[in-house]
């Protein structure tokens, strides 16, 4: 299968890799999304300021290189986004900036849904 050269820079050079060190803070919000497709796993953090924008985010992706770049993709779009600017992205979004080929569209809804559960557990902490 072919690779994108996107997903290859993404890949190669992630952007934003690691955790941050205080995941129960409430500004953080925290996913962890795994594939039944395929049992890779990812987690995706969110630092969100006052004014409920993110202000910084970073993953650790246990699989595949379309997963990998998925999620440094996401990282670099949704910084700087408000939190309802950041859940209007779309799998068919981060698979059509990557060119992911079909077989791989799963691990676009992996990063979509590691986006919904990271904002869904800042909102619970912050109700
Ligand atoms: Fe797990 Fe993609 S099948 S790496
Ligand atoms: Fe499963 Fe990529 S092969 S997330």
């Amino acid at each position: 299968m072919a690779y994108s050269k996107k997903v290859i820079d993404h890949y190669e050079n992630p952007r934003n890799v690691g955790s941050f060190k205080n995941p129960h803070s409430n500004n953080i919000g925290n996913a962890l999304v795994g594939s039944p497709a395929c049992g890779d796993v990812m987690k995706l953090q969110i630092k969100v300021n006052n004014q409920g924008i993110i202000e910084d985010a970073c993953f650790k992706t246990y699989g595949c290189g379309s997963a990998i770049a998925s999620s440094s993709l996401i990282t670099e779009w949704i910084k700087g986004k408000s939190l309802q600017e950041a859940e209007t992205i779309r799998n068919t979004n981060i698979a059509k900036a990557l060119n992911l080929p079909p077989v791989k569209i799963h691990c676009s809804i992996l990063a979509e849904d590691a986006i919904k559960d990271a904002i869904a557990d800042y909102k619970k902490k912050n109700q």
